[in-house]
């Protein structure tokens, strides 16, 4: 993020939100309309969002810049070597997963025995929907380590060295995927249950500082679940499905 960003005074909230994805979402948190009102200036958009303008361009400014180091960054795993966006994949989201895991777990047991006699109709869901999503997602992390990563690398490596397609006992890689790919939808529906259980993780007025610290990192971990996701099923795998048909070819 060492250039710096660019936001002419004349442009509009329209304009910014078509500039990046960040940029639209923090409009919207600030309760902005970028689409149907949004040919209006910086200046009056601050204005009736009750901001100061320098606030409202700063915040934009920053969405701007990250939505530009995102953008670069994916970029590069497009063209990168398989291997190494494996190896981004375990250290940046494996890793992460399995510490914070365990610590929603034991803040979860915390926050019901507190809030369990007054809060039961979002917390006991809310558990038991985490509880299966957490040891579907050990399991999978499992999977991926053990079978479909050590696969894919193997196959560049083949790749790479010209030599003929290694030995799959999946038939190909693209059935591994499949599985990992029906794994993430289930994932992604345990995600979204959760956030309508707790209507977007709204806390209630006699919530305590580990019930806010729960909310806090099921979002954190719902944040990260859906990059690491991204990663693999628009990124990852496509590239592993394209290199494996490379052997064909020869
Ligand atoms: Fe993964
Ligand atoms: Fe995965």
């Amino acid at each position: 993020m060492d250039k710096a960003i660019q936001i002419e005074e004349k442009e509009t909230v329209g304009s910014i939100a078509v500039r990046s994805n960040r940029a639209r979402k923090a409009l919207e948190d600030l309760g902005i309309d970028y689409c149907c009102g949004g040919n209006i200036s910086l200046a009056e958009a601050a204005r009736k969002a009750g901001i100061k303008q320098y606030e409202l361009v700063d915040r934009l400014a920053v969405e701007l810049a990250k939505s530009e180091a995102a953008d670069a960054e994916e970029r590069e795993w497009t063209v990168a070597p398989p291997e190494d966006l494996i190896e981004y994949v375990l250290s940046a989201h494996h890793a992460y997963m399995k510490t914070v895991l365990p610590r929603i777990k034991s803040l979860l047991e915390r926050v019901l025995r507190a809030h369990g006699p007054a809060h039961g109709d979002v917390l006991t869901p809310l558990d038991r929907i985490f509880r299966r999503l957490s040891a579907e997602i050990t399991e999978h992390l499992y999977k991926e380590e053990e079978i479909l990563f050590p696969l894919m690398r193997r196959e560049a490596e083949a790749a790479h060295s010209g030599k003929a397609r290694p030995f799959c006992p999946c038939g190909t890689v693209a059935n591994p995927i499949r599985q990992m790919q029906f794994e993430h939808d289930n994932a992604g529906e345990a995600l979204r249950r959760m956030r309508d259980i707790t209507h977007g993780y709204a806390l209630p007025p006699d919530a305590c500082p580990s019930f806010k610290a729960l909310y806090d990192e099921l979002q954190a971990m719902e944040k990260d679940l859906h990059e690491h996701i991204h990663l693999e099923n628009n990124i990852l795998f496509p590239r592993a499905e394209r290199l494996e048909e490379t052997f064909s070819g020869r």
